[in-house]
């Protein structure tokens, strides 16, 4: 039988994929206002974002925000030897290579990559969030094998910040051990802070 978490992934998916492209748009560009005026966005360099994909709220004008402020936006990339993420310089026009989940990423070598630690912004995308900052992903871990060192570390760069659909919220999730929590969650009606 799925777990109420599997159940949770599969409604959600449905109800963000079920949003019309003007719904979409709109969301984005509050969410894209809101999160550009968070000390948290303002007083940060390296800022890691994605590129949206299966009805996620796209942050491409946050994307485009830090570029005029000359800040150096990374998306990212999978590591080819580990199920981690390692995070690629991301510029206007660049070339792009598809990865083996038919995910975008910069073609970039690898000298170039840095690890989660180096930021100091990290914008994850979700499936479902609560008001506590719990986070269900996709499934794969990548997001929580990459930050893993939170979990023993009292350092925790970078500011973790989910972007979601206000309707991907659920009263409470249920988290496993290795789940790592938000700092902040933002979507196109709040910025919500979390007691991290
Ligand atoms: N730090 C870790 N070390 C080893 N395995 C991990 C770690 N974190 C997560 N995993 C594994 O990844 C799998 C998926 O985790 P989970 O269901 O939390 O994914 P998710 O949070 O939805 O995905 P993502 O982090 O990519 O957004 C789990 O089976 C878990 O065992
Ligand atoms: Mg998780």
């Amino acid at each position: 039988m799925p777990s109420n978490n599997s159940l949770i992934r599969h409604r959600n998916r449905q109800r963000r994929k079920q949003l019309t492209a003007l719904q979409q748009s709109n969301h984005a560009a509050t969410l894209g206002t809101q999160v550009c005026r968070q000390t948290a966005f303002l007083r940060s360099n390296r800022i890691a974002c994605y590129l949206a994909n299966d009805g996620e709220i796209d942050p491409e004008d946050i994307v485009k925000t830090a570029w005029k402020l000359r800040k150096q936006v990374y998306l990212p990339v999978l590591s080819p030897f580990q199920s981690k993420l390692y995070f690629a310089p991301y510029s206007a026009g660049m070339d792009m290579t598809i990865n083996r989940f038919g995910i975008h990423e910069p073609a970039c070598r690898p000298l170039h990559w840095i690890c989660a630690w180096q930021l100091d912004l990290m914008l994850l995308p979700l499936v479902a969030f609560d008001e506590n900052g719990n986070r269900l992903g996709m499934g794969g871990g990548f997001y929580d094998r990459s930050l893993a060192y939170r979990r023993s570390r009292t350092h925790s760069k970078p500011t973790l910040i989910g972007l979601a659909h206000e309707l991907q919220r659920e009263d409470e999730l249920t988290m496993n051990s290795w789940d790592i929590p938000l700092d902040m969650i933002a979507t196109e009606q709040r910025v919500i802070r979390t007691s991290r």
